[in-house]
Formats: C-alpha cells, structure tokens, sequence
C-alpha cells in the first residue's frame, strides 16, 4: 500500500487499490480498508482532542460527555448520575432546616438565662461543649473530633475536663434534639456553639451538618486531649497548650484567636474548681479577652469574698472581679502568642475573621462530610 491523494477528515489514506488507484473501480475490500483507516483516525483525532481538555480545561469535558451522555448509548450512565443526584437531593432536603434549630437553640438559652436572673447564662457553655467535642482530635491518626457525637457516652462524658457539660449543656440541648430528631446530636453540639458566637455578637461560622452519631464511647480516644489550664510553670503551660493545639493542627496564631472564646462565659468552682468571668460582659462575644490582658494588673488570686481563696492558682484583675487561666497568663508571657494578643486586642475585626476561620476549622476536624462534596464538584 502507498499513500494515496484521497484525504479522510484531513488525513492522507494508505491506498488499497496499488497502482491503478484513480482508474480502477474499489473493491468491497478497498472500502473495508479506507473505513478501517477512516476509523482509526477518526478515533485517534478525537481521543486527542479529550485528552487536551483533560489538561488544558476539565470543566469542558465533562460539558462534552454530559451531552454526549444525552444519546441512548450513555442511557444507563445517564441514568446511574441521575439516581446519584437525586440521592444527594434527597439528602439535602432531608437536611434540617438550620435557622428553626437555630430558633429553638436560643429558645432554650434565652428562657434558661431568664430563670437565672443572674446575668450568667449557657451561650459560653455551648461554645465550650462545641469545643470540647471537637478539640479531642489528633491529625496523627484522625481520631477524636466531633463526629460520633461520643460526649454523650462513657468515658468522654466523665472526663474531668468536660465536667458540667453533660449535666448542663448537652441536657438543657434535648428539647431541640427531640424537635428535631433528624439532626444528628454531634452537628446539634457544634451547631450549638456557633450560635452562640453569632447570636451573642460573634463573627458568622461557616458551618455544615452532616456529622453522625456512634452508639456508645468505644471508639473515643485516650482521656488527656483537651488541655489543662496550669502545667505548674509558664514554661511548661504554654508548651503543653502547644501539644496540645498542634496536634489538632493549629498554629500559634490560631490558638490564639481560639482562646479568645474567653471573652464568653466563665469558670465555675464546682466545674473546673476555678471562679470567675474573664471579661465585664461575659454574654457579648468581642475582643474585650484580649484587650483585657494587655491592659489589666493581673496577679494571683488570694481571696475570695473576703476569705483565703482555696482552689487552683489563679489570677484576678485589681478588682478582683474578673479572672485569668495560668494558660490564659501563658498567651502574654510568649513572645510569638503575644504578638497575637496584642494584634486581636487593637483590631477587632481581625480577631472577628481569625476566629471565625479557626473555630469553623476546629468544628469539622476529622469528620467525614457525607455530602460536603458532592460527585459534580470532583471535575
Ligand atoms: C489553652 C486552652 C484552654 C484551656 C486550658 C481552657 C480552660 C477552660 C476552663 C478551665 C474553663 C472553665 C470551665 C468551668 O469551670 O465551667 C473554660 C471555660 C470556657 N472555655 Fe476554655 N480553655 C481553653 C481553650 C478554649 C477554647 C479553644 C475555647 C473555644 C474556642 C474555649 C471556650 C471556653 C468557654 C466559652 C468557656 C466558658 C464556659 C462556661 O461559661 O460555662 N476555651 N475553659
């Protein structure tokens, strides 16, 4: 065979028909052979062209195949995406809707404050149990995290960390799990804590359910997770708040940021054995935290209503009314987290969108979202 004049889509053909190529009528073999060679090329030309857009624009390619997908040859495809699609669907509309919990979150809270009537409230407490759900993490082996919703069970639910969080938080949350049952109790948990950032002042979340719930603790990691307010030494405190945070992946500025949750809430003596709020509004969310320990004398408490004071080593501002964790003292006596102290406290808005991103961070450590990407956003 030689190559002969006649073009095929552009491409010169081998011709079948030897020497009398242009004077000889084709045989039925001559055309098999052009058709074989047409083929080919045909094929060829276009497998190149997808495999240029493979490189140079997926996007398009998926375009062409889902139109391609539209004849009856891609039927069962079509098909196939079109059931996977309607279960994402599905799953999305099974999805609560996020502003009635929401509602009935501050619901709780808001009638729950009303009965104190001693201007504390739980808003701090449900970012601590947010937190505490989801610090339990570590990157090295992906356990821990808020998913499994575990708090609820044996052995998180007795850790002295979290003690309080279950009598008070996780229980005065059952209403709103009962309203909503759809909602699996670990998004409940750290939806709750986003809440009470944004409805106390807070910067917005960036927040998404679809956490699961386990059935018991078995799969909860070793008790020692969450971190501990004293290590007996500054040195030492602020080492342990960094094993702590890096093993979850945090860097220095985001721990900071982090504890600036301090603004919200405060210790109670028969919780963690410490007393106090840490700023003078303890149900607004701001940067008065950090304002608070760049301007404030803070040294160790010595009294308490005029008696010796008997729990852990603690600090007190001059008036005695507001108080600081040894780790909270840790942020301003290292050179790298006070840079960030003193950052957060001049410019609330970038504490506002460091916390905000940190936080959200924290909430979806280790979960594996069902939904969160779904199939059409792979291309
Ligand atoms: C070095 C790290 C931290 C330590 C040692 C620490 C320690 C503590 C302690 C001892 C309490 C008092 C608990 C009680 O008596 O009820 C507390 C409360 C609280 N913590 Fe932290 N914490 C840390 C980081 C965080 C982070 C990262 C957040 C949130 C992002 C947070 C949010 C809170 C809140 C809002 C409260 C007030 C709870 C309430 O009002 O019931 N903490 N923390």
């Amino acid at each position: 065979m030689r190559l002969c004049n006649e073009m095929y889509l552009g491409m010169r053909i081998w011709c079948p028909r030897k020497r009398s190529c242009h004077t000889r009528q084709p045989t039925l073999w001559n055309l098999f052979v052009v058709d074989i060679q047409g083929t080919l090329w045909y094929q060829y030309q276009v497998y190149t062209f997808y495999l240029f857009l493979f490189f140079h624009n997926p996007q398009s390619l998926v375009m062409l195949f889902t139109l391609r997908q539209s004849t009856l040859r891609y039927a069962p495809a079509l098909a196939a995406s079109s059931l996977w699609l309607a279960n994402d669907v599905a799953y999305a509309r099974e999805a609560v809707d996020l502003q009635k919990v929401r509602e009935a979150i501050v619901d709780v809270i808001e009638s729950d404050a009303e009965k104190r009537g001693d201007g504390t409230s739980l808003y701090g407490t449900m970012i601590r149990l947010a937190w505490h759900c989801s610090g339990t993490y570590s990157k090295h082996d992906h356990s821990g995290g808020s998913a499994g919703g575990r708090m609820r069970f044996a052995p998180e639910a007795t850790w002295e960390a979290n003690a309080g969080l279950k009598a008070v938080a996780q229980k005065a949350l059952e209403p709103v799990k009962a309203k909503f049952p759809e909602l699996s109790y670990a998004d409940l948990y750290t939806y709750a804590g986003v809440v009470a950032v944004e409805e106390t002042g807070g910067p917005k979340i960036p927040f998404r359910v679809g956490r699961s719930d386990d059935t018991d603790g078995s799969t909860s990691p070793p008790d020692g997770r969450l971190p501990d307010a004293d290590k007996g030494s500054h040195v030492a405190t602020r080492q342990h708040i960094r094993d702590i945070f890096y093993r979850m992946g945090f860097n220095d500025q985001e721990i900071v940021a982090l504890s600036g949750a301090h603004a919200m809430g405060r210790c109670h003596t028969d919780r963690s054995g410490y007393w106090g709020p840490w700023t003078n509004a303890e149900n607004t969310f701001s940067n008065e935290y950090f304002r608070l320990l760049v301007e404030e004398r803070w040294s160790p408490k010595v009294t308490h209503n005029g008696k010796p004071w008997e729990g852990p080593d603690q600090y007190e501002n001059a008036a005695g009314n507001l108080m600081m964790l040894p780790s909270d003292i840790a942020l301003i006596a290292d050179p790298e987290f006070k840079k960030w102290v003193e950052a957060y406290a001049k410019d609330e808005n970038l504490f506002f969108r460091h916390f905000s991103k940190a936080f959200s961070k924290l909430l979806e450590l280790g979960v594996p979202f069902k939904s969160a990407d779904p199939w059409y956003k792979f291309w």
